[in-house]
């Protein structure tokens, strides 16, 4: 839809990241790029190094090598929680939620953790109003306005996934990392999920991993192909499509 000449705005940046593991390397000098009202696929077989990237990007590992810049900042030395509070949320490949409490609880919880320092917590009105709000506004951000006062553990695989995704924006995050969020849905829940997404691309970049291959082309304006760690490709859809290496080495048939 945008012209590529017109200005992007890149709001993570992940430059020359490699990660070993013993003597394994699981990520080799990748690099890339999210702009703000993109998603931005990884595509990989198992193993590639897909949710390493992401642990890396959202902070929750240190890489070997390589410098991570969020908003304009270096923050490869930050912890997870100061990135989260500069604008990064993340989803996790199973669930992080807390089945017992409501979907608003849980909203409320991830607003909370993302704007106070723990031991603060039950302190400030003020703040508990804000975080009410932010739960609120990320619910119903998520389609889960209905579902609010629902135990989270009573919610369907798909409406478990959203409410992850609720939870993620109740941090008023301008970088999105999903992994997965498409894993072991139906073709219902699915096109639900994919228009959420297509919804949030406005305003923020997003970054999809994720295995549904008609998902990826249809939602992603850009897709980073890896194989054993290593970017083999990074293109708009289409190119991806015709890329002779990527069709060897990952799409096979498709
Ligand atoms: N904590 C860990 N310790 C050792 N090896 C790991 C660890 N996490 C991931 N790996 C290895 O790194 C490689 C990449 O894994 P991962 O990032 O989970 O791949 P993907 O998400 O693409 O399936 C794999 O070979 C995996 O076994
Ligand atoms: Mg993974």
């Amino acid at each position: 839809m945008k012209p590529s000449d017109t200005s992007s705005e890149v709001l993570l940046r992940g430059h020359e990241i490699t990660r070993r593991w013993g003597g394994l390397v699981a990520l080799d000098r990748v690099s890339l790029a999210l702009e703000r009202g993109s998603v931005h696929a990884v595509i990989g077989t198992n193993g590639a190094g897909k949710s390493t990237l992401i642990n890396i990007l959202s902070g929750e590992i240190p890489p070997s090598n390589g410098s991570v810049e969020l908003l304009g900042q270096d923050v490869t030395d930050w912890t997870q929680p100061r990135r989260a509070r500069l604008g990064l949320g993340r989803s996790y490949q199973r669930n992080t939620i807390y089945p017992s409490f409501t979907v608003f609880e849980n909203c409320r919880l991830a607003a909370q953790a993302s704007t106070q320092k723990p031991w603060q917590w039950w302190r400030s009105a003020q703040h508990c109003e804000a975080s009410t709000s932010a739960a609120r506004q990320a619910a119903a951000r998520a389609g889960l306005t209905d579902l609010l006062d629902r135990p989270a553990g009573l919610l369907s695989h798909g409406q478990k996934r959203q409410l992850e995704i609720a939870m993620c924006l109740a941090t008023s995050p301008q970088v999105l990392l999903l992994d997965e969020p498409l894993a072991g849905m139906g073709a219902e829940e699915t096109e639900r999920m994919l228009a959420l997404l297509s919804e949030l691309k406005t305003g923020h970049a997003i970054l999809l991993v994720e295995h549904d291959m008609d998902a990826v082309f249809r939602i992603a304006e850009r897709i980073t192909v890896m194989v054993n760690g290593a970017v083999i490709a990074s293109d708009a859809p289409a190119g991806i499509r015709s890329n002779p290496q990527v069709r060897l080495a990952y799409l096979g048939e498709h």
